[in-house]
């Protein structure tokens, strides 16, 4: 039995509930919540994110997570008052990003329901996701130029590699805030939903994705990652090596029979 204490919404900064999934697994819901600091993400935010994650990964009734705000933000950045008077020794001691490193490693997907303000922080945040579904009047930045800095939980990175080098310049450089539909059309966002169907969407596309079985999900969402981080052909190792060892599951073999059987699979996520 999994332990599922984790729902119990004992958070400062978040709340956490699960949707049921009739017949699926289910959704857990994090919802950033510091609505007098604009969601800003301090570092006890980003545990409490990290812990859940963590948590639902190990959560046999868990299959995919969604990361929300408020319709006005979801989440302006990093906490700039908590950064406002660290020096170099102070931030790099801190270790400001050790739950972000936690997060970067959860395994079942990540989905960013993204409405208001997705800045510096909020908008790394969001890419640290596996997909971002965004309200039409969502504003995402990098403005930490504006404050002396450079973005720190990798902006740089992970906003160049989705919308290409010479948009992230422009983004990174002049700090400007930027609409969904200009994400949509760079790739960054997968989706952009009504201003009141955004949390609707996501939660629908959390629900398709519990319905699949899990193991080939985990296998699909690291087989994508490794994109990111190595040569087409040691990704494509990487991906036929997956591929391969989804055939000793007990779902790879339901899978294929329910489809020559023309039934529905009945998934055990084994
Ligand atoms: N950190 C701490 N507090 C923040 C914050 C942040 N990132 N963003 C907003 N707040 C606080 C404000 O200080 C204000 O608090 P008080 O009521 O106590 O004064 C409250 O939230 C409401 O904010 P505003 O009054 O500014 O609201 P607004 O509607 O006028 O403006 C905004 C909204 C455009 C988002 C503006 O708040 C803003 O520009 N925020 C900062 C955005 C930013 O620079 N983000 C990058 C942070 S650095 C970073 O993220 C580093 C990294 O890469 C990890």
């Amino acid at each position: 039995m999994s332990d599922r204490s984790y729902l119990s919404n004992s958070y400062k900064n978040i709340l956490v509930s699960e949707t049921e999934n009739p017949g699926a697994l289910s959704t857990v819901l994090i919802t950033i919540n510091r609505p007098d600091a604009m969601n800003a993400l301090n570092i006890e935010l980003m545990g409490e994110v990290a812990a859940v994650l963590t948590a639902a990964d190990k959560d046999d009734k868990a299959g995919c997570s969604v990361i929300t705000g408020s319709d006005k933000a979801f989440a302006a950045g990093a906490d700039i008052k908590e950064m406002a008077d660290a020096d170099s020794v102070q931030i790099y001691i801190r270790e400001m990003f050790a739950s972000w490193d936690v997060i970067r490693l959860v395994k079942k997907p990540v989905i960013a329901a993204v409405s208001g303000y997705a800045l510096g922080g909020g908008c790394e945040l969001a890419m640290l996701c596996d997909m971002i579904v965004a309200s039409e009047s969502a504003k995402f930045g990098q403005p930490e130029v504006n404050l002396g800095v450079i973005p720190g939980a990798g902006g740089t990175q992970r906003l160049t590699r989705a919308v290409g080098k010479a948009r992230a310049m422009e983004i990174i450089l002049t700090g400007r805030m930027v609409t969904s539909a200009e994400m949509y059309e760079a790739g960054l966002v997968a989706k952009v939903s009504a201003d009141d169907k955004y949390l609707e969407d996501a939660l629908a596309i959390a629900k398709s994705i519990c319905g699949k079985p899990s193991i080939a999900v985990r296998l699909a969402k690291e087989s994508i990652l490794k994109a990111f981080d190595t040569t087409v052909e040691a990704g494509i190792e990487f991906e036929r090596k997956n591929f391969y060892f989804l055939f000793s599951t007990e779902d790879k073999k339901e899978g294929m029979q329910a489809f020559v059987e023309k039934r529905k699979p009945g998934w055990k996520h084994r």
